[in-house]
């Protein structure tokens, strides 16, 4: 299977080697476009599977950026879809096998923390899984990782300094929080978000979580960065949908690109 993926990418790419894995998240996707020199849609990858979801194209683009060879996700698959948890995670484990070393997964999240805004950029410290069930389930591949993988600190400390250092140059106010996943794809209840926010969680989404396990699992860095996309539900007496999502990353997206762009030179 994996070596089916990687045999046809190395083809397509002639041999690109990444050592920075970028996944794009609904409405981030344009980094992408601007830098890309080879674009594979999903559908055409083996065992990829393919995205269903508005503000998420679906092809995976390897490009120089900061003379730093990238491969970015424009738009991942998530659980709600449908896809089993070994499906959305597979892109990791690919990565993995072309030599990635660093990932960085971005998404977009209510805020479940007060003072937190829409529009806002959110580094993850930490999660919460409350997907109800783990990427790690089933057999284990020792290729990948041990059986009882340690997750003390799945978001690499050097690299949220790094953001930390871009976001003071690019003087933005950068956020750090705990981001809790849940499965989706319906809004949380305001019950939940106040349990969330009890259970010490600053943003609340659908992703980011399984592939930041597998990825902390297959060794790799992991940064994780949040845009704050709405008020998580309750936190104001507006009605969450998709497009506010949409509307609020199209805002930000230049902001987050700059952000990443600056990162991107200064990570080993
Ligand atoms: N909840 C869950 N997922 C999300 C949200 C939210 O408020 N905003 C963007 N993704």
């Amino acid at each position: 299977m994996l070596n089916d993926t990687v045999d046809y990418l190395n083809t397509f790419t002639d041999g690109f080697k990444p050592e920075i894995a970028i996944i794009l998240g609904s409405g981030l996707g344009d980094l992408a476009d601007t830098y890309a020199e080879h674009v594979v849609p999903y559908s055409k990858i083996p065992y990829f599977a393919t995205s269903t979801i508005k503000g998420h194209k679906g092809n995976l683009v390897f490009a120089h950026i900061k003379d730093r060879p990238v491969v970015m996700m424009q738009g991942r698959n998530h659980f709600y879809e449908g896809y089993s948890m070994e499906q959305i995670t597979y892109p990791i484990k690919v990565f993995k096998r072309l030599g990635v070393k660093t990932v960085i997964l971005t998404n977009a999240a209510g805020a479940v923390n007060k003072s937190f805004r829409p529009g806002d950029l959110m580094v993850i410290t930490d999660h919460i899984n409350m997907m109800g069930t783990n990427p790690l389930i089933g057999p284990n591949d020792v290729e990948f990782g041990v059986r009882f993988p340690d997750m003390s600190e799945i978001y690499n400390k050097e690299l949220v300094k790094l953001a930390d250092a871009a976001a003071r140059l690019l003087k933005i106010n950068l956020r750090h929080g705990v981001y809790l996943a849940s499965s989706g794809p319906s809004y949380e209840t305001p019950a939940e978000i106040n349990m969330a926010r009890i259970l010490g969680a600053d943003a609340v989404g659908m992703s980011t979580v399984p592939e930041a396990i597998v990825a902390n699992y297959c060794g790799l860095n992991v940064l994780g960065i949040s845009c704050i996309s709405n008020y998580a539900t309750g936190v104001s007496t507006k009605k969450l949908s998709h497009d506010e999502v949409i509307t609020t990353t199209n805002i930000v997206k230049d902001k987050f690109t700059e952000l990443v762009l600056t990162l991107l030179g200064n990570i080993k």
